[in-house]
């Protein structure tokens, strides 16, 4: 495996290998702080793919609070050793001032719902900076296809939308949320948890399964998501967001429960920003 710091050496290392004429190529971009749902797009790109890069870069952009881009965990020797597992060939791992071509920065994009609803709303430039840095790494890697993880649902509808507009021929592919064993949705925030607050993140996702539950014993979804919302407000050391159903194609707030896809949950769990979600059965 190859690690790969700008992106003049990144475009040589395609040329001498022919690599975008000949090969099938599949981006994984990441801000690194792997993790097993990391290893499984890197695993599924792999087996898709040629040849697999993962990017690696704290995206400055997408932050809305400069101590929580701070608070970033940064891991490289560690990452390097997961990718490597998982099937990558090449690091790509750029300076945030390589890669924008100067200061980093971001335009205001405005799509409706699905950049300004939940986390849009609640991180105002977050997706202006994801489209962002995506659109770069798109340009320059120019991947068949990009993996994303499902945990972080609206991303992957504002990628596919960023995608279909400027990217026609990239392939979007969202993999499926991972869990640990107990249940608590990977993230490579979860390390900032102390043993406490690992124990009040995973009533986010017992809340999530008892929607999915209680429906199917009969409750209404509308009640059944009021309830756990109720339950969560009132938890001590959760600092609840949103929990809510939403379309995952349209994020809108005022889509009716019979469009709701999926439940979808932010909170700060002893002050770690945490999300979660989980499909529901269209209720028709
Ligand atoms: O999901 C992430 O880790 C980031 O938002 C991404 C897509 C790598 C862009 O910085």
């Amino acid at each position: 495996m190859k690690i790969i710091r700008t992106s003049v050496e990144l475009n040589h290392w395609f040329n001498e290998h022919n690599i975008q004429i000949n090969k099938s190529l599949g981006l994984v971009p990441t801000m690194g702080a792997l993790h097993q749902g990391h290893a499984s797009l890197i695993e599924n790109a792999s087996k898709e793919c040629d040849l697999v890069v993962v990017s690696i870069l704290v995206n400055p952009t997408q932050f809305n609070a400069k101590d929580d881009l701070d608070a970033y965990p940064r891991t490289m020797d560690a990452d390097a050793e997961i990718a490597k597992a998982a099937g990558c060939n090449v690091i790509f791992a750029p300076t945030a001032e390589d890669l924008y071509g100067g200061k980093p920065k971001a335009e205001h994009m405005d799509w409706g719902s699905i950049t300004h609803s939940f986390e849009g709303k609640c991180r105002p430039g977050h997706f202006d900076g994801v489209i962002a840095v995506v659109d770069k790494l798109f340009g320059v890697i120019k991947p068949n296809k990009a993996y994303f993880g499902a945990k972080d649902l609206q991303q992957v509808a504002v990628v596919q939308k960023m995608a279909q507009i400027r990217h026609p021929n990239i392939e979007i592919v969202s993999c499926g949320l991972i869990r640990d064993s107990k249940g608590l949705a990977l993230s490579s925030r979860n390390i900032r948890l102390t043993n406490q607050g690992l124990k009040r993140a995973l009533k986010l996702s017992f809340a999530l399964s008892n929607v999915v539950e209680n429906t199917s014993a009969g409750t209404s979804i509308k009640t059944a998501v009021d309830t756990a919302r109720k339950e969560l407000q009132e938890s001590e050391g959760i600092d609840l967001e949103y929990f809510n159903g939403v379309n995952c194609q349209t994020f809108s707030p005022d889509d009716e429960p019979f469009d709701w896809s999926h439940i979808v949950v932010a909170a700060n769990v002893d002050g770690v920003r945490l999300i979660d979600n989980i499909e529901i059965e269209v209720v028709g």
